[in-house]
């Protein structure tokens, strides 16, 4: 079930539009979010659009052509950093299934997002389940701090919001 535009606008409210550098998006899926980015007033050519199915790339790529959109497991978010030239990101959208992914990959990936994250910038995860589904360990370890942005009902199934903004 793709994720509604009302938990879209909850998950990039906290975006300023004349946000000018990269943005990274993890698991976009169908683009529920990527579209609440544009909505933000962020540029098209300014998304980097980390996907590991295919399919969804394809269906993406018709979507927003102007955008950097990649086939690839978050866990190689490093590398594909590297391999574009992107040393840092403004901020960091992940509709990835935190909860879903064991332990070590979860802190793997959001350890990885933190390194590529801006000062200032937030790391902001959907959750289905009323708790933050980024790590406590990797938050205090990247000199980071938790914020509950909310829970939107508008969505199959309800989902709650939270971010880590980078000191
Ligand atoms: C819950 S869906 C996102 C839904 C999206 N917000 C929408 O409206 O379509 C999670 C997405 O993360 C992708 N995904 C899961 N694990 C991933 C990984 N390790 N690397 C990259 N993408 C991943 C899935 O393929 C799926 O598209």
């Amino acid at each position: 079930m793709p994720s509604s535009a009302a938990l879209g606008s909850l998950m990039v409210k906290h975006i300023n539009s004349d946000t000018n550098g990269p943005i990274l998006e993890l698991g976009p899926g169908t683009g529920t979010f990527t579209r609440a980015l544009l909505r933000q007033g962020i540029s098209e050519k300014n998304l980097v659009l980390v996907e590991q199915s295919q399919e969804f790339v394809q269906l993406l790529k018709t979507f927003f052509p102007k955008a950097t959109i990649v086939c690839k497991d978050a866990r190689q978010v490093t590398k594909l950093s590297d391999e574009l030239g992107i040393k840092e990101f403004d901020e960091i959208v992940s509709g990835l299934p935190l909860n879903a992914i064991n332990h070590e990959q979860r802190r793997f990936i959001c350890n990885e997002s933190f390194k590529l994250l801006k000062p200032g910038g937030s790391f902001v995860q959907v959750s289905y389940l009323p708790r933050c589904s980024i790590p406590n360990d990797v938050i205090s370890k990247n000199s980071a701090e938790k914020m509950y942005c909310g829970v939107t009902f508008a969505n199959i199934p309800p989902a709650f919001v939270w971010r880590a903004q980078k000191r």
